[in-house]
This record gives C-alpha cells, structure tokens and sequence, in this order.
C-alpha cells in the first residue's frame, strides 16, 4: 500500500492507494465513520457496479446507512442537483457529525465535496475516486464546485475531505476511451514537473503493463499534487502549473460544447500546441513538442488543433478566470519535466497561435 499525507495550513489528511483497498475500505476510515451517519453520494453508473458493495463494507462500521445516487455525467453538476442533494441530506436528518462520501468520478467528487462544504456550514467527507481523472486530480487538492450554466465550476470553494481513499481496480471497468482521457492528466504532470515519470510512461506498451505500474503511477501523480497544493492551496502561484495545456484545452472542450472531446484529449491537443509556440518563442527546448507528440500517440490521444477558427478559441480564452487585464497566465515547459508560468499578452499570444497553425 501506498500512503501520504496533505498537510495545508489548517488541514491534515492521508491518501490511502492500494489495489483492492476497496475491499475493506471501512477499516481505512474507521475514525471518521464509527456509529455515524454515513451518506454515500454515487452516479448511476458506480452504483450499478459498486454500490452494494460498499454499502455492505460499511455496515460493520455504523447501522446508519443512506445512499444518494445522481445521473452519471456532467449535466448533474448543477444547482438542481445539488438542491436535491440537500433535500435529502435534511430528509435523512444529517447533521454537522455526520459524513458524506463521495463514491465516483470527478462530477460526484465536485458536487458532494461542494455540498459537503455548505450543508450546515460544512460537514465531513471522504473521496472514494473511481475514475482515473479523479484519482490523480479532482479528488485532491480540496477543489469543490458545480457548474453554473456560463461556465463549469463557477460556483464553488475550497474544502478539503478527511481522507483520500484510491483503488486502482476500480478502473478495470473504465472503458478505453475514459482510462486514456485520464492520461491526459497523467501526462501533464510529467510535462510539468518529472521527466523519469515521462520516461516511464513511453516505455508502456500496452494496457497490460499499465496496470502493471498504474499504482505507482498513480503515486507519482498525487505526491506531485500534494507538494504543488500544499505551497499554493488557493491557486495564487505555483498552482497554476497544473494547467499546463488547459487554456486552449478549455476553449477547445467549450467550442465543441463539451460534446467532441473529453477534459484529458483537449488538454492534449493544448499541451503540444502551446508548446509548439513556445518553441517557436524559444521558451523550450527545441524538439520537446516532439516528445509531447510522441507519448500523446502512445495513449491514444489527439494533438492537433481540430479547427483553424483561432477568433471563436480566443472568445473563450478572453473569459478565462485567470486573466488579469489584457495578459493572460500561461504555462509552458522549458523542457520536459521543468514547468514554468508566463504572462503574455492576450493578442500576441492569439497571433503567435495563428502564425503557428499556418506554418
Ligand atoms: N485541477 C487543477 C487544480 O486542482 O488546481
């Protein structure tokens, strides 16, 4: 098993990562849910396959059980959702000592993370990531949210859980498509910050060896995680690092309505096109985008620009929540493994993009 603790200024959790550990997951968070109400927030698509399971793991901890189970899929990061949620929480007579759960992907960690952080103030909860998105990225770092129809996680706070609980089993039943979006990220962080982790990841070959490293992988990801939150918990500085890829991804997914690409392919398509024009800047090393290109092929994920329309991209790219007057905040790499935050001017940024996709 691996284990590692988040220490930020005013809270302290472990993250417990182990094949299986679902299997007696109870005994991981005893402390937390012993004769307490336990409240499991699931989607359709977990509590299909695990929900029972759970359930029964945790009746040895506490009798006082209740499930919650939403749609599976974004459109339930909601405010319709979320007053359903606390509906329920009040319905079941949920107080300020009892715990949510959080059993799913990053929609369920969002949203009950979020409700967690506002029902009476704030109550408990646990992460249970079943995806492998949010086993590396959305279930830490306290980030909870839901969507507001002008844009995604535009309601929200930062509330860390109690414990991170991570099985890598779980994503036995991932289909392709969602385990290789989850390398996006993956990717990302070796870009940003560990080049032995890139070199371990080009040497994969197949889904089999995959699961033959995906602990460690898993490890590796979430202890770069950890020590970037727990320099920059509110995402003033050094936190941005972890959006290398995502400005133009962002644009992207917006573009095609969140309905062409998933969250890890467009932030694909935005690291090597970004470092495509850092290159051309000198900012990087000449040759990295080629090494962005090859491991982005080993995992089945795109990379090129799927439109020429830069002005719509830009309309997109103009709201980012981190603007700050006509700059923007950008993420390049210097070379693999060495991330680095730049402001560019908006415009110049937009014609440097353009240039580039036409040579
Ligand atoms: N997913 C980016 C962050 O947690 O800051």
């Amino acid at each position: 098993m691996k284990r590692m603790s988040v220490n930020t200024h005013n809270n302290t959790y472990d993250i417990f990562i182990k094949k299986g550990i679902l299997h007696n997951v109870g005994s991981f968070i005893e402390s937390f849910i012993k004769n307490k109400k336990v409240i499991i927030i699931t989607d359709t698509n977990v509590n299909r396959l695990y929900g029972e399971y759970l359930m029964k793991n945790m009746r040895k901890y506490t009798s006082s059980i209740f499930k919650i189970v939403i749609n599976a899929g974004e459109d339930s990061k909601s405010f319709d959702t979320l007053k359903q949620i606390y509906d329920k929480l009040l319905s079941f007579h949920v107080n300020r000592t009892d715990i949510i759960i959080a059993f799913g992907g990053g929609v369920v960690g969002d949203l009950a993370g979020f409700a967690a952080s506002t029902y009476m103030r704030g109550i408990h909860f646990i992460q249970i990531p079943t995806t492998l998105l949010s086993q590396i990225d959305s279930s830490i770092g306290g980030k909870v949210a839901i969507n507001h129809p002008k844009g995604k996680n535009l309601i929200g706070s930062f509330y860390h859980p109690k414990s991170v609980i991570i099985d890598p089993d779980l994503l036995d039943t991932l289909n392709n498509k969602f385990l290789y979006d989850g390398f996006g990220e993956v990717i990302k962080y070796s870009l940003i910050k560990d080049k032995y982790l890139y070199n371990t990841l080009i040497r994969i070959n197949n889904k089999i060896d995959i699961f033959n490293h995906i602990e460690d992988i898993i490890y590796n990801c979430c202890k770069i995680k950890k020590d970037i939150v727990e320099k920059d918990e509110k995402d003033q500085g050094i936190r941005m690092l972890l959006n290398f890829g995502h400005t133009l991804g962002h644009a992207i997914e917006k573009y095609y309505a969140y309905k062409s690409y998933t969250h890890g392919e467009a932030i694909a398509i935005g690291m090597y096109n970004i470092t495509k024009v850092s290159e051309d800047i000198c900012i990087t090393k000449k040759g990295t985008s080629k090494l962005i290109l090859d491991i982005l092929n080993k995992y089945n994920l795109p990379y090129d620009m799927p439109t020429n329309n830069i002005e719509k991209l830009f309309d997109f790219i103009r709201l980012d929540k981190k603007n700050s007057g006509t700059n923007i905040n950008l993420v390049f790499i210097k070379e693999v493994g060495k991330g680095t935050l730049q402001q560019l001017d908006i415009k110049e940024f937009q014609k440097l993009l353009t240039v580039n996709l036409k040579g």
